[in-house]
C-alpha cells in the first residue's frame, strides 16, 4: 500500500479516492509520517466514543516536536450587495463573512475588530497541520504568535466586559467565571479563542463545498429549489458529502488494537471524519449525492464528549446561506470547474468560488 502524502494537490481538491484506497486496503494505516489514520466509519466512531482516547495532550504532543514554541494555550444583506454585481467570489463575500459577523457579534467582539481576527484565525489554522511539518517549519511559531496575540487581545476585551457587562456572550462567560470554581479566567480566555477559530474556519466551508457540490450536481441543486422543506436534510447531506472537517486527532492513554492491529500508548491517531463519512458499510452508495438521504448518521461533527458544541449554530447558518443563495439566484454557475483548495489536512475548503448569476 503506496501511503499517501496529505499536502498532494490532487489529494487537496479530492481526497476521496484516497481515502476509498486505504480504508479498502489498509483500513488502519500506519503513515512514515509517524501518525495512524483511521478511514472506516465503525474505528473513527469507535475512537471518538473511547475514553482510552484523549484530546487534550495534542498541544503538549506539537510542543513536544517543536520545542516550547508552541503555548498552551447575515447573510441576505450580503447578498444584496454583491447581486448588482452580477458576480462575486462566494467565500469571500458571504461564506466567510456570514459565520465571521455571527460569532463576533454573539461573543461581542466590536465591528472595527473584525479585520484584526482574520490573520490571526488563519494563522492558528495553519498551525493544526504542525504534525505533517518539517521542524524548521514557521507556521507552529506564528500559530503560536496569533494564539498569544488573539489571549492578550481578549483578556483585555474581559476587563472592559468585568468593569461594564452587556448583553453578549462575553458577558455570560465571565458572569460563570466570577460565580466561583466553574470557569478560570485561562478557560474563559481559551474558550473565546476556540469559539472565535471555530466560528471563522469551518461553516464558511460548510457554504462553499456545500455550494460547489450542488453546483457539480444540477439535478440535485434542481430539487433543491423544486422541494419546499429539503434545506435541512440537504445541509446534512452536504457535510457528509463534503464536510469541513476531515480529521480529527486523539492519544490513546493505553495501548489500544484497532482492526487488527495494535496502536501504542502515545502514539497519534488520526480518526479520518471524511473518511467515515463515504465508508459504503455505513453509507449506502456513499459517493452519491442525494439531498433527501434517510438514516444519515454522518459524523461532520464529531462524536461523542467532544461533539461539536456549535453544531446548530452551524446548521442555521448554513441553511440560510445555501436555500437563500440558490433561490435568490436561479442562474447560479461556477466561474471555473477547478477551484482551489486551501491547503489543509484538517480543514476542507476553497481559496475561493468565483460564481456568476
Ligand atoms: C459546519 C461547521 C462546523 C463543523 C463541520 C464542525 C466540526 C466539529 C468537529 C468534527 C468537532 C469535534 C472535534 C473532535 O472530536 O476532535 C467540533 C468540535 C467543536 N466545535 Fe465545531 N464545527 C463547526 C462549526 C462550529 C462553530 C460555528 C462553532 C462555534 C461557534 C464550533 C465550536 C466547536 C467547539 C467549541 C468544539 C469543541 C468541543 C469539545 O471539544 O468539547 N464549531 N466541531
Amino acid at each position: 500500500m503506496n501511503s499517501f502524502n496529505p499536502m498532494d494537490p490532487e489529494f487537496l481538491a479530492d481526497p476521496y479516492p484516497t481515502y476509498r484506497r486505504l480504508r479498502t486496503e489498509d483500513p488502519v494505516h500506519h503513515s512514515p509520517l509517524d501518525f495512524w489514520v483511521l478511514t472506516r466509519y465503525e474505528d473513527v466512531v469507535a475512537v471518538l466514543r473511547d475514553p482510552r482516547f484523549i484530546k487534550e495532550p495534542l498541544v503538549a504532543f506539537v510542543a513536544a516536536r517543536f520545542g516550547a514554541a508552541v503555548p498552551p494555550g447575515v447573510g441576505v444583506s450580503i447578498i444584496t450587495r454583491a447581486e448588482a454585481a452580477g458576480s462575486m467570489d462566494l467565500i469571500e463575500e458571504l461564506a466567510y463573512p456570514l459565520p465571521v459577523n455571527v460569532i463576533c457579534e454573539m461573543l461581542g467582539v466590536p465591528v472595527e475588530d473584525h479585520e484584526r481576527f482574520k490573520g490571526w484565525s488563519l494563522d492558528i489554522a495553519r498551525g493544526l497541520d504542525s504534525i505533517l511539518l518539517p521542524p524548521e517549519s514557521e507556521v507552529p511559531r506564528r500559530s503560536g504568535a496569533a494564539r498569544h496575540a488573539m489571549t492578550d487581545y481578549f483578556r483585555g476585551l474581559v476587563a472592559e466586559r468585568r468593569a461594564s457587562p452587556r448583553g453578549d456572550l462575553l458577558s455570560a462567560l465571565i458572569a460563570a467565571e466570577e460565580a466561583g470554581d466553574k470557569l478560570s479566567e485561562d478557560e474563559l480566555l481559551a474558550t473565546c479563542i476556540l469559539l472565535l477559530i471555530a466560528g471563522h474556519e469551518t461553516t464558511v466551508n460548510l457554504i462553499g463545498n456545500g455550494t460547489l457540490a450542488l453546483l457539480r450536481h444540477p439535478g440535485e441543486l434542481r430539487r433543491l429549489r423544486e422541494t419546499p422543506g429539503l434545506i435541512a436534510s440537504a445541509v446534512e447531506e452536504l457535510l457528509r458529502y463534503d464536510g469541513p472537517v476531515q480529521r480529527t486527532a486523539r492519544i490513546p492513554s493505553t495501548d489500544v488494537t484497532i482492526g487488527g492491529r495494535t496502536i501504542g500508548k502515545g502514539e497519534m491517531v488520526m480518526p479520518f471524519i471524511g473518511a467515515a463519512d463515504r465508508d459504503p458499510a455505513q453509507f449506502a452508495d456513499p459517493d452519491r449525492l442525494d439531498l433527501a438521504r434517510t438514516d444519515n448518521r454522518h459524523i461532520a461533527f464529531g462524536w461523542g464528549i467532544h461533539f461539536c458544541l456549535g453544531a446548530p449554530l452551524a446548521r442555521v447558518e448554513g441553511q440560510i446561506a445555501i436555500d437563500t443563495l440558490v433561490r435568490r439566484f436561479p442562474k447560479l454557475e461556477l466561474v471555473t470547474n477547478e477551484p482551489e483548495y486551501r491547503q489543509s489536512l484538517t480543514l476542507r475548503g476553497l481559496k475561493t468560488l468565483p460564481v456568476r448569476f
